[in-house]
C-alpha cells in the first residue's frame, strides 16, 4: 500500500510556505477502553502532537467503536471518556491546534456508516484480520455481532466523514485503512467521485516491551500508564527483569535481551542510550544504575504531564467545553460530507418535491 511520508510544514496561516499547496487534512480516533499506557503515548499520541501543528488534524474519542466489544458492560466507558480526554490534554494535544472530539457527538458518523453499509459486501469484512484475530483472541465474549463485524465501516465513516487525505496509525490497522479506501473507491464507482481516498500515515514507533518483556498491553498487565505517580512507576521498573543471562552485578549483559533496554531506545536521548549499551556490555554499569537512569527520562515526560493532569482533572467545566468546540468544528466538516453523499445517491433532500 501506497503511505505518504513527505509532510508540507503548516505555514501561519495554515498554508503550505509556497502558499499554493493547501494544507492536508488528517484525521484519527482512539477507543475509550482504558487509561493510555506508554505503548499508547509512543504508538499514537506522541505523533498526533506533533502532527497537529503541520496538519488540519482532527482526533477523536471513538466511543461508539468501544461498544463493540465492550456491549455488556458499558458503565466503565464514560468514565474512560474523560480520562481519555485528560491524558491526550496533559500530554500535549492542544484544542487551538487541532479539533478535539467525541465521536458519539457527531450522529453524521451514524448516517455515513448506514449508508456505507449498503454498499459493503459482507466478504470484506469476514475476510479482515483483525475480525478473525480479535474472535479467537477475546475469548468469553460473543463477538458474533453484526455491530463487530461492521466494526471497519464505521471507521472508514469516521474517515471518509472529514474528507481526510491522510489517517495516522499503527501497522495494525492497515487493513481497516484498506478497507476504507476500498469503500471510496465503491461509491465513486456507483455514484461518481465522492470522497477522496485516505492515505495511511505510518506511525514510526518501534513495539514497546511492557514490564514482562511482552509487548505493553493492557490485556498482559504489564504497562506503565501515563497517569501513573512517580512511586508507582519506579516500583514497577525496579524489579523488571533484565538479560536473564546477567545473573551477578560483574556479569556482562546483553541489552537486545533486555526490555529495560528496548525503553530506554524511546525514552533516553541517543548518547544515553550508547551509553547505557556499552555499560551494560561491559558489567559497567548495574542494572538498578540502568533503571534509575530510565526512570529519569521517563519521568521528564510525566511529571509535567502529572501536574496538568491534575489542573485539568479540576475543570471539568472547561473539557466539557473542548469537547462541545470540537464536536461544533467536526459537525461543520461532517454535514458537508453527508450533503454530497446524499446528492450523489440521489437520495431524498429539501427538494424532492421542487
Ligand atoms: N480502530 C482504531 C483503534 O483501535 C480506532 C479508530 C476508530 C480509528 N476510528 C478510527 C483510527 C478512524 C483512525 C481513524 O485504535
Amino acid at each position: 500500500m501506497q503511505t505518504e511520508h513527505d509532510i508540507p510544514e503548516k505555514g501561519p496561516a495554515g498554508i503550505h510556505p509556497d502558499d499554493s499547496v493547501p494544507v492536508r487534512r488528517i484525521v484519527s480516533g482512539i477507543q475509550p477502553s482504558g487509561r493510555l499506557h506508554l505503548g499508547n503515548y509512543m504508538g499514537a499520541l506522541k505523533n498526533w502532537i506533533d502532527l497537529q501543528t503541520r496538519y488540519e488534524a482532527f482526533f477523536f474519542i471513538a466511543d461508539w467503536h468501544a461498544l463493540t466489544t465492550n456491549y455488556e458492560d458499558t458503565t466503565p466507558i464514560r468514565e474512560n471518556i474523560i480520562e481519555m480526554l485528560v491524558d491526550w490534554l496533559s500530554l500535549g494535544l492542544d484544542p487551538e491546534k487541532c479539533t478535539i472530539f467525541l465521536q458519539s457527538d457527531v450522529l453524521e458518523h451514524a448516517e455515513l456508516n448506514l449508508l456505507l453499509s449498503m454498499v459493503t459486501p459482507v466478504s470484506w469484512l469476514e475476510r479482515n484480520p483483525s475480525y478473525k484475530d480479535q474472535q479467537t483472541q477475546i475469548a468469553g465474549r460473543d463477538l458474533s455481532t453484526f455491530g463487530f463485524l461492521g466494526y471497519p465501516v464505521l471507521m472508514s465513516a469516521d474517515i471518509l466523514l472529514y474528507r481526510a487525505d491522510h489517517v495516522p496509525v499503527g501497522l495494525d490497522q492497515l487493513p481497516h485503512l484498506e478497507l476504507a479506501r476500498e469503500i471510496a473507491r465503491r461509491l465513486r464507482h456507483f455514484y461518481g467521485p465522492v470522497v477522496p481516498e485516505p492515505l495511511p500515515l505510518l506511525t514510526p514507533t518501534p513495539r514497546l516491551l511492557g514490564l514482562d518483556g511482552r509487548k505493553m498491553s493492557k490485556s498482559y498487565k504489564n504497562c506503565i500508564y501515563v497517569a501513573d505517580s512517580s512511586p508507582e512507576v519506579w516500583e514497577k521498573i525496579r524489579p523488571m527483569v533484565t538479560d536473564p543471562a546477567r545473573v551477578r552485578r560483574t556479569d556482562p549483559g546483553n541489552p537486545e535481551k533486555c526490555p529495560v533496554f528496548n525503553l530506554h531506545q524511546s525514552f533516553s536521548p541517543p548518547d544515553v542510550i550508547k551509553e547505557v549499551d556499552k555499560g551494560c556490555r561491559t558489567a559497567g554499569i548495574g542494572c538498578i544504575d540502568c533503571k534509575k537512569v530510565l526512570v529519569g527520562h521517563i519521568e521528564t515526560i510525566l511529571q509535567p504531564a502529572r501536574e496538568k493532569r491534575q489542573e485539568l482533572s479540576a475543570r471539568k467545566g472547561y473539557l466539557k467545553e473542548v469537547l462541545a468546540e470540537g464536536a461544533a468544528k467536526a459537525s461543520v466538516e461532517a454535514r458537508q460530507t453527508i450533503r454530497d453523499v446524499r446528492r450523489a445517491m440521489r437520495l431524498p433532500d429539501g427538494s424532492l418535491f421542487e
